[in-house]
């Protein structure tokens, strides 16, 4: 690892506001924000308080939102400025990409901005049932490939990882006692899917249909539409990147508001076959299929 890296790695080791691998902290986020807040975190985090499960949820009324695969933390740090009384959490497993965002947020004295080093895959260790209130996921790598699809961010497999401690998750449906379904909460978690990928934005609506969930909004050109959410303004690195040379940027917003049965999970490895990939990311395929064999 160079230097630089090392440096980055070592200050995250003596930040507040980033943690690596945090086991036992389901349910003490909000413990954590507070503690935050007062300038020092002097108490062991196996002491924080885990927050009631009252009516306003864990969070006590200060929302908890996620950014997954976060990198430099653009949007974290970037929400967090916007909704000081919100709590924001950037989870990426690169060390020395969270340093940024996390410096930031210390430079600026934003204690509402927290970030998690670890594999996405292990969120649902580290945060309780209904704890979290949204998801962003900001130019996640698109896995163009097929064959990779599993590894495609708003995969089943992955949003069923984040049903566990989304707001509602997987339940929002209430099922009465004749079997009918009576509706959707209005307390269901939201997921933002920020992307450049064309490919990975059809995925992600395949998904959303075959598997019946509560399509909020949709745009494959967010920057051409008449109104745009503030929030869908603030640009990552990636996105500054345009790797996909697509010229547009998808947004998708959505509720994992069903079960997602596995055994759908076959139905979509074939539907999705077909989706079609731009010019752009067929380079974009050629270069990550041409590094991948530079590292074998
Ligand atoms: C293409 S970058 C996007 C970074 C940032 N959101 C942006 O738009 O600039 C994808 C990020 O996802 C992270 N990542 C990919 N898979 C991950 C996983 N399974 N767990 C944690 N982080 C992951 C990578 O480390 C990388 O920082």
């Amino acid at each position: 690892m160079g230097q630089k890296k090392l440096i980055k790695f070592a200050a995250i080791k003596e930040y507040e506001n980033v943690l690596e691998y945090p086991e036992a902290m389901q349910g003490k986020w909000a413990a954590f924000f507070e503690e935050l807040k007062k300038g020092t975190l002097n108490i062991p985090l196996d002491n924080l308080a885990i927050s009631p499960s009252d009516p306003i949820g864990v969070s006590q009324g200060r929302p908890l939102v996620l950014e997954l695969a976060c990198g430099r933390g653009e949007y974290a740090v970037g929400l967090g400025r916007m909704f000081p009384d919100q709590n924001f959490i950037g989870i990426d497993l690169k060390g020395n990409r969270i340093w940024k965002g996390a410096s930031i947020a210390n430079k600026e004295g934003l204690k509402n901005i927290a970030f998690v080093r670890t594999q996405i895959e292990l969120t649902p260790n580290y945060f309780a049932k209904d704890e979290v209130d949204e998801i962003w996921i900001t130019f996640p790598d698109p896995q163009l490939r097929w064959s990779k699809a599993k590894k495609r961010l708003t995969h089943p497999k992955f949003l069923r990882l984040y049903q566990q401690f989304l707001k509602g998750g997987g339940a929002k449906n209430i099922v009465s006692s004749n079997n009918t379904v009576s509706g959707i909460s209005s307390a269901s978690g939201i997921v933002h899917l920020k992307t450049d990928s064309p490919l990975l934005y059809h995925f992600t609506l395949k998904v959303i249909e075959l598997y019946g969930l509560n399509l909020i909004y949709k745009t494959e050109n967010l920057y051409a539409e008449a109104t745009i959410d503030p929030r869908c303004l603030i640009k990552t690195y990636y996105e500054g990147l345009d790797i996909a040379q697509s010229n547009k940027i998808h947004y998708i917003q959505f509720n994992i508001d069903k079960e997602l049965p596995i055994a759908l999970d076959e139905v979509l490895k074939e539907a999705i076959k077909d989706i079609p990939m731009d010019a752009g990311e067929l380079i974009r395929m050629e270069a990550e299929a041409a590094r991948e064999k530079k590292e074998q």
